[in-house]
């Protein structure tokens, strides 16, 4: 177990302790003690089955969704040159690396649920913890999504209408990433363990996509056969660096993208409870798998830029679809465009998955409404369903999906459906390469303030206990890395950090009026103490 000089016991948010009627343990510990006895609470606890390798899994199969076989356009568009793409995604690579090393050392010293949210808090006060709560359930979460329905929806409509059309209408390629969503939502609204089921089942054929991608780039080189009958670039002659643009705004949304493909290194935080050794596996686990990946993503983009036509990987969002055709025909395209599309809709369900979890848990924190919480449909109450007589087909259903004790629809429904509409809004009104710099903006924001908090952690806390200490440099680099990012997108996307920045100050009123409404809540129906306000909260950190 894990000494701090943090008071864990103190009741720090007095809703949450008290049991509301319509909550229900979701594998989530319930009474504040639990959630601040440590690593997880009592049903956490049972399951702490996570070894080295299925953490690996977890995070590599997370990671790897729809970036790979996307991103690589608006990197080479941005950037102008093959040899600056690869030190973007080299790049990309390290900063997420770094900061997936410095939540691990967070995730050790502050076993709290809840990732960023529960660090802010700790380290910043309840306010900080609040706005990224706020931004993550707003923005972050189901803007993520809208990026990866997008992204499936034209690799679906590849696949069907061929790889070779040119110009195919953005709204086709929408309904079908809108049919995608519905689909998860609904999957996840019927079962937990449906959506893990399938996620296993898609997670090696990404590596198959990844692989195949890289043995193809290797062969090319090393023969300098060409595929698509034309020359291929000549990577002994050419000028790898040619035409690499000098402004810096340039190369930030190009390490946005980038950045996208890494995304997710911060969700070994999620489930660090559910470890059996989690202070040996969970540093093992980071720096096994980001090598891993950012050698994959390396390689693949090495192999797009030999078998490709520059102006064909500056020009497409389906990267991967054009190299299967170049390479092996039309059934090489469809093949790519279907694999890749099962990629993105496995990186869509874990995604809903977490996103549900955590507009779950702001309503337990009474941050949203507290019908937000709710598990089960309508005024069922938990676990009803299992209760009532059921058809055969139900039956089948419930033996096939269903938890035991829990049955179907047995999730956090209006939360799905929450995170499910915004999503829709979000990919109706967006753009995959608009969407990647407003996601990156936001997302960078909550990680820099999170990773400076290590900092300032280590400052003011130095006596904590740290199962993981990473080297004081780790923290550095990242912060000033994406302060560089962060910096540069405000004169690269003025409009979109505004946008950004007005949501972020938005969510400051209602952090008032929510802890106002708490506070009253929890005096007349406790008579406990009331919540502290963020700089209460800050001295009771400091004592
Ligand atoms: N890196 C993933 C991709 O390339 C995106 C993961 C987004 N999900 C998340 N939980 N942050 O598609």
């Amino acid at each position: 177990s894990v000494a701090s000089n943090f008071d864990y016991s103190a009741n720090l948010f007095p809703l949450s302790s008290s049991t509301a009627p319509g909550y229900a343990p979701l594998g989530a510990p319930t009474s504040a003690a639990q959630r601040h006895s440590g690593l997880g609470g009592a049903s956490l606890e049972k399951h702490k089955t996570l070894t080295y390798m299925n953490g690996l899994g977890l995070i590599v199969g997370l990671i790897i969704g729809s970036g790979i076989f996307s991103s690589p356009s608006q990197v080479n568009a941005n950037v102008g040159s093959p040899g600056a793409s690869l030190i973007v995604w080299a790049i990309a690579g390290v900063l997420a690396w770094t900061g997936a090393a410095s939540y691990t050392e967070l995730g050790g010293a502050i076993p709290l649920n809840g990732g960023s949210q529960a660090y802010l808090s700790k380290i910043m006060g309840e306010l900080a913890g609040f706005l990224f709560t706020w931004v993550a359930v707003l923005v972050l979460k189901p803007g993520s999504a809208a990026i990866i329905s997008i992204i499936m929806g034209e690799y679906l409509v590849r696949a069907v209408i061929g790889a070779e059309a040119e110009t195919i209408n953005p709204w086709i390629n929408k309904a079908m990433g809108l049919v995608g969503l519905f689909i998860v939502t609904f999957m996840n609204c019927l079962s937990t363990r449906l959506g893990t089921r399938v996620n296993d089942g898609l997670m090696f054929l990404k590596f198959i996509a990844l692989i195949s991608v890289t043995v193809v780039g290797v062969v090319v080189a090393l023969t300098g056969f060409s595929f698509s009958g034309e020359a291929n670039m000549d990577w002994k002659t050419h000028d790898w660096f040619e035409g690499t643009s000098k402004d810096g705004s340039h190369w930030a949304v190009a390490l946005y993208a980038g950045l996208w493909a890494y995304d997710g290194w911060d969700n070994t935080n999620y489930v660090v409870g559910e470890f059996r050794n989690p202070s040996r596996d969970l540093p093992r686990v980071i720096h096994t798998a980001m090598p891993l990946v950012i050698i994959c993503y390396l390689l693949a983009n090495l192999s797009y830029f030999l078998v490709l036509p520059l102006a064909t990987i500056n020009n497409s969002n389906t990267v991967a679809v054009m190299f299967g055709s170049k390479v092996f025909g039309p059934i090489g395209a469809l093949v790519f465009a279907l694999i890749v599309s099962a990629s993105c809709f496995g990186s869509l369900n874990s995604s809903t998955f977490t996103s549900s979890r955590l507009v779950y848990a702001a309503a337990k924190e009474g941050y949203v409404p507290t019908f937000m919480g709710r598990i089960g449909i309508g005024s069922t109450e938990p676990g009803m369903s299992t209760t009532r007589s059921r058809s055969w087909f139900t039956k089948k259903l419930h033996n096939m999906f269903g938890d035991e004790d829990t049955g179907l629809f047995f999730t956090p429904v209006n939360a799905l459906i929450f995170n499910g509409v915004l999503t829709a809004i979000y990919a109706l009104v967006g753009e995959f390469g608009e969407l990647l710099t407003f996601y990156g903006v936001a997302g960078y924001s909550f990680y820099f303030l999170t990773v400076l908090g290590l900092i300032i952690l280590r400052v003011n806390e130095p006596q904590l206990e740290r199962p993981y200490k990473t080297w004081i440099t780790t923290p550095i680099i990242f912060c000033c890395v994406s302060l560089f990012l962060l910096s540069r997108a405000v004169f690269a996307q003025p409009l979109k950090t505004l946008i950004v920045v007005t949501f972020v100050l938005a969510g400051i009123p209602v952090f008032f009026w929510r802890i106002q409404g708490r506070d009253q809540v929890s005096k007349r129906e406790t008579g406990s103490r009331s919540a502290a306000p963020a700089w209460q909260f800050w001295k009771r950190l400091r004592r």
